[in-house]
């Protein structure tokens, strides 16, 4: 099937390979010199004074839910609409995701909708960049007042809010999986400016040990030390560090490229009835166009799939409704959010990533086109 066209592929090319290969011929592979690069530089590039390289965007929900001291009986507002990772986070920390509704042109969580499920129990809001835009942030910190807000950051690297780049203000989770728009292979960083936080999140990390291992095997270095809390095991490699490093150098790359396959879509198929593209937020923002999903109301979703497949078209589905989950709905029964609801049963991810060129975008638009007629 050599004229498939997948709906997302990393960006990768000579520097990356390169990168990870001296890395590999260096003598030291795991977290080490190129983690403390790669931190530098994200923060650098967020604008935040911390960054924390990890292995995966989940590990590191999974300690920031911990260093904030979320538990049982605490509640948690997030969209229904994202991935599971987060609920699962929340719901391994014995408290209960309390899920509000999205805009259903941007998917977007509404604010309106966090205020109404506020409660003396919430104890952190985790609004998602969902594909890509930023949620409106003064909205929600206006209504947030003392509440901990965690920016789920997975689809907004390159994302700006009001001329600052998401992560720079809150407690912010990068995600660098193969999708996302750069990539580690796998990896996460978390962002932040609170020292004393980010400084437990760094031992939570790795064992609860204050040292890094690459200085405590280093020469004629003390090999010793002490653990006052127990920590996990989250820290991303120095292969993963270089292989970023190489992708952050090609982000404004990565981002125009996407915005040009976003805008080629967006004009190429308005005028289609069947289908209601994605609606770009009102306020000044950057976009990064992680995802292109669309609602398709011609026709059911799975026919819509099946002929995507037939004509060699990738897709994906981001996401099913985290409230609709049997587990969640086992453990803390139905909720009704209508939007959410509604749109759960028609959207679809279309092919977007930086390698794609215009004939493949075309020969999308022209299959779509032809499949909602
Ligand atoms: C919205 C969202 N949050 C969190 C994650 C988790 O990131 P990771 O796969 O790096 O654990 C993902 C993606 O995979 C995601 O799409």
């Amino acid at each position: 099937m050599s004229d498939f066209i997948p709906m997302s592929k990393p960006f990768l090319g000579k520097a990356e390979i390169d990168a990870v290969v001296q890395v590999l011929k260096s003598g030291w592979i795991t977290t080490g010199p190129k983690c403390k690069e790669f931190e530098e530089e994200f923060a650098r590039f967020i604008g935040a004074s911390h960054a924390l390289s990890l292995s995966s965007g989940t590990g590191g929900m999974h300690i920031v839910l911990k260093a904030m001291g979320i538990g049982e009986g605490d509640e948690v507002i997030t969209p229904s609409m994202t991935f599971a990772s987060t609920v699962n986070q929340i719901v391994l920390a014995d408290a209960r995701p309390v899920f509000a509704d999205i805009d259903y042109d941007t998917l977007l969580i509404r604010p309106e909708e966090i205020k109404k499920r506020l409660s003396k129990r919430t104890k952190a809001i985790i609004p998602v960049h969902f594909a890509g835009a930023p949620v409106d942030m003064d909205a929600i910190e206006d209504i947030a007042g003392d509440i901990p807000i965690i920016e789920d950051a997975a689809h907004a690297i390159d994302t700006y809010y009001k001329g600052r780049h998401i992560g720079r203000k809150n407690l912010s989770i990068f995600s660098f999986h193969p999708i996302k728009n750069i990539t580690t292979c796998e990896g996460g960083m978390v962002t932040g400016n609170d020292e004393t936080l980010m400084h437990r999140l760094r031992l939570l990390r790795f064992h609860g040990i204050e040292r890094d291992s690459w200085k405590r095997y280093g020469k004629g270095s003390d090999p010793d030390y002490d653990i006052v809390e127990p920590g996990f095991k989250y820290n991303m490699t120095d292969i993963q560090a270089a292989l970023g490093l190489a992708q952050m150098k090609q982000i404004e790359e990565i981002t125009e490229r996407r915005n040009r396959i976003a805008r080629h879509y967006l004009e190429e198929l308005s005028d289609l009835d069947g289908l209601d593209l994605p609606g770009i937020p009102c306020y000044e923002h950057g976009h990064a166009w992680h995802l292109f999903v669309v609602k398709i109301l011609a026709m059911d979703r799975a026919d819509f799939i099946q002929a995507l497949a037939e004509k060699n078209i990738g897709y994906g589905l981001h996401f099913p409704a985290c409230h609709t989950l049997s587990y969640v709905i086992k453990r803390f029964g139905k909720t009704a959010l209508s939007v959410t609801e509604d749109i759960a049963k028609k959207i679809i991810s279309l092919p977007i990533y930086p390698g794609m060129d215009a004939a493949q975008v075309d020969r999308v638009i022209d299959v779509v086109r032809e499949i909602i007629k």
